[in-house]
């Protein structure tokens, strides 16, 4: 199942997203229009628009609604937020390929990426704050906030190379799996469901996204012309994700890279061994088994959502993460 085809069932919900979101950003300033036409060029997947709409769906909201439902500004907002990160995210990590071409740092320069990512998160508040929802302006503050922390925390553990999952998965819930679970909170809380409903949104979103991170943790390791992103940008940045905490426990396997992790500047050539060994040793299934339990407790989670065609298509959702 693709996500198009998934994509299909709320066409005409998607229509007014992109209409919301192709009118938060305009400015007088030309450099933030040009940036922004790049930027919109290439679009990604649009999982966290697509996963709000379709909770909203599940939980009540009708795909006749109006297109001035609250709903299509928060799923712009939520997408825009997701794009400012991704820039800011790219500086950090020195990455120079985005969605198949050269990340705004690259193509001009980590300033202007800097201050680019500010506006579009400036026109996130902005909009967020104008749809005037208290609880909704709760959620996404609360998910900057833990986002903000999950890069800090995984920035300064830069380096560690260590056998334990567990802050991993504190970096990984902060960093990605909170924006996911936010996603579909909205969905739930502006379908006007009640409160439990809005706490299993907001939980099945969180597996989602622990295992949509360990998903793209896996994803580093694949050729860039497949993914769109530099391979081995993680192992370049001294990051320790899930198939490498894996790979460090097997006492082999850990003498056999130890030695090159440890370098602080990694060539090519050092990236490329430690990811035959770690691929070609098995820990990248290893890992794809860790996801796939991730995903079995997101389709748990469903459950407690009202069953109807849009729960089965967040189910086919979680099911789309299986494939690589
Ligand atoms: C990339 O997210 C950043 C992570 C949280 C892993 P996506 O894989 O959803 O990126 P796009 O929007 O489809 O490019
Ligand atoms: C996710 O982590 C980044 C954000 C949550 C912004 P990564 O650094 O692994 O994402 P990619 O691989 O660059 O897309
Ligand atoms: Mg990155
Ligand atoms: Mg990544």
């Amino acid at each position: 199942m693709k996500l198009s085809e998934i994509e299909q069932l709320i066409h005409p919900l998607m229509q007014n997203y992109i209409a919301a979101r192709e009118k938060m950003i305009d400015s007088e300033i030309p450099i933030i229009n040009q940036i922004h036409k790049y930027v919109q060029a290439q679009k990604g997947k649009q999982l966290r628009p697509m996963l709000t709409l379709l909770t909203a769906c599940c939980c009540g909201l009708t795909v006749d609604a109006n297109p001035n439902h609250p709903i299509f500004k928060s799923a712009a907002a939520i997408e825009t937020l997701h794009t400012s990160t991704l820039i800011h995210d790219d500086v950090i990590d020195e990455s120079e390929l985005r969605r198949g071409i050269a990340s705004v740092n690259k193509l001009w320069n980590n300033k202007t990426a800097v201050l680019i990512g500010d506006f579009y998160l400036a026109q996130v508040m902005k909009t967020i704050n104008d749809i005037d929802n208290k609880q909704l302006t709760q959620t996404i503050n609360d998910a900057v906030i833990q986002m903000s922390e999950g890069e800090l925390l995984q920035m300064q553990q830069c380096g560690k190379y260590t056998t334990e999952a567990d802050i991993y998965f504190q970096i990984i819930t902060r960093k990605t799996a909170i924006l996911i679970a936010t996603c579909c909170k909205t969905g739930a809380l502006l379908a006007g469901a009640d409160k439990n409903i809005c706490e299993a949104a907001l939980q099945f979103g969180t597996d989602l996204g622990i295992a949509f991170q360990i998903r793209d943790d896996i994803i580093d390791f694949l050729p860039s012309q497949q993914t769109g992103k530099p391979q081995g940008n993680d192992i370049y940045e001294n990051k320790c994700t899930l198939p490498m905490i894996l790979a460090l426990k097997d006492t082999e396997t850990y003498n056999a890279i130890f030695p090159i992790l440890s370098k602080e500047k990694k060539d090519r050539h050092n990236i490329d061994f430690i990811i035959n060994i770690i691929t070609n040793n098995g820990f990248i299934e290893k890992a794809k088994q860790i996801l796939y339990q991730k995903l079995d407790n997101a389709i748990n989670d469903l459950n407690k959502l009202p069953d109807n065609i849009y729960r089965h298509a967040l189910c086919k959702t979680v099911s789309f993460l299986k494939d690589f």
